[in-house]
């Protein structure tokens, strides 16, 4: 691979500030220019340097194979594929890390003479306080340089450094680019994955900005919008379903021949079981066969009768039952929610029928936490929101997730 070093890069090698801070739109090419800022200073005897990924597996996945690449022009390096390093003849080491094992980090003094000594990639993703706690000192002894770089992820610790890096304080110095800007993917490129992300993923994922979205869950829903009454029932219908003993939560969904899904009514049933709602969902409508349920309800029941799963009771019942096999990332879910509700050319691809007041309350109420995940503070929300997503999470979802990277 041949590196490409603009102006705007050798800027960022070069200035004199200890730590740096890179936040820029997805692709951008901040992983390689961190495997850059680890190699182009000569490596002095007995230096230790450090890559840290949010986990060890995205090192060894993403950085290892690049590293060694780079690696081949440096003749007489030993390369140990375990440890994921790189040893030299004078004795300096390369290291590639994961953050999800701090323990292996403690007591390496970085840097020498004010090299550059670490790189702490995918940053919004380490837990708060790591690089103070584990990394800062590893710095003090040869006054080491740090670049600290990441896609944003809402406002959370990575903010702070990064408004640190705007500051006075010549000890930091933050860079936004778009992945537009100075990137290495072509605009066209950037205009396709748009097509497939919603309004906010864009701006976060591609623009590198840090949201204010609030925590809302469901934050492209607008009641004034995707609130329609039903003209013409759909061609084809089926059933979203989230089981829990207190609120057994159905919502009866369907999608039109232009691929616009509907939530056209809903089931509620508190303290009862799947069986009674599969025989609700039989009365009220008998020619609707397909269920998109919890896929958590393969294995276990809500209600434990004879061992059966609520996914054997809806078969029982003679329900289709589609799920994953494994319960969904939530931010996925939620990401492909609201994109269907509203995807980042402003086009509205689900409505929700007026009667279905508890999916609606959840739309307009449920939270995120801090890491993204739907929040589960208030018991009373989420179920109807979960049961209307998981059609949409196998149908129409929004990201193909691979080992360690978003596709696109
Ligand atoms: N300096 C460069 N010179 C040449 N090609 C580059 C350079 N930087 C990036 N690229 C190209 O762009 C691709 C993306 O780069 P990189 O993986 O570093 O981006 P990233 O910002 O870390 O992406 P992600 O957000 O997915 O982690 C690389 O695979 C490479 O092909
Ligand atoms: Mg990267």
């Amino acid at each position: 691979m041949e590196i490409i070093l603009d102006k705007t890069r050798w800027d960022i090698l070069n200035h004199q500030a200890k730590v740096k801070i890179l936040i820029t739109g997805r692709r951008w090419g901040k992983s390689v220019l961190s495997a850059v800022f680890l190699l182009h200073q000569p490596f002095q005897q007995g230096e230790r340097r450090l890559y840290i990924a949010p986990y060890y597996r995205q090192a060894k996945l993403i950085m290892f194979p690049l590293m060694k690449e780079l690696m081949l022009q440096f003749g007489d390096v030993k390369i140990n594929e375990t440890e994921l390093s790189f040893r030299f003849d004078n004795g300096a080491e390369l290291s590639l890390k994961g953050a999800d094992n701090p323990d292996s980090l403690r007591g390496i003094s970085l840097g020498k003479n004010g090299s550059n000594g670490v790189v702490l990639d995918e940053m919004a993703y380490i837990k708060e306080g790591f690089f103070e706690e584990v990394i800062t000192p590893m710095l003090l002894d040869h006054n080491a340089k740090a670049l600290l770089t990441s896609t944003p992820n809402g406002f959370n610790h990575l903010y702070s450094k990064f408004l640190l890096g705007l500051g006075k304080n010549p000890m930091y110095k933050s860079w936004q680019f778009t992945t537009l800007e100075h990137g290495m993917i072509s605009k066209e490129a950037v205009l396709e994955a748009k097509k497939t992300m919603t309004a906010d993923q864009y701006k976060q994922e591609m623009l590198g900005t840090f949201l204010t979205a609030g925590n809302k869950a469901v934050w492209n829903f607008d009641r004034n919008v995707h609130l329609q009454p039903i003209k013409d029932m759909p061609p084809q219908m089926f059933f979203g379903l989230d089981f829990n003993v207190a609120t057994m939560a159905c919502i009866v969904m369907g999608r039109y021949s232009d691929g616009t899904v509907v939530a056209v009514d809903e089931l509620v049933l508190h303290n009862s079981n799947t069986d009674e709602m599969a025989r609700l969902m039989k009365k009220k409508y008998p020619y609707v066969k397909d269920c998109y349920p919890d896929p958590a309800g393969k294995s276990r029941s809500t209600v434990a009768v004879n061992n059966r799963s609520d996914h054997s009771i809806l078969r029982e019942h003679g329900f289709n039952v589609y799920a994953k096999s494994k319960a969904p990332h939530t931010k996925d879910r939620l990401y492909s929610l609201n994109r269907l509700l509203k995807d980042s050319e402003g086009k509205i691809r689900m409505t929700v029928a007026p009667k279905c007041v508890n999916l609606i309350k959840d739309y307009e109420l449920c939270q995120r936490d801090n890491n993204g995940n739907l929040s589960k503070k208030d018991e009373n929300l989420t179920h109807f929101l979960d049961a209307s997503s998981y059609y949409i999470d196998l149908k129409e979802p929004a990201y193909r997730r691979t080992a360690t990277t978003l596709e696109f």
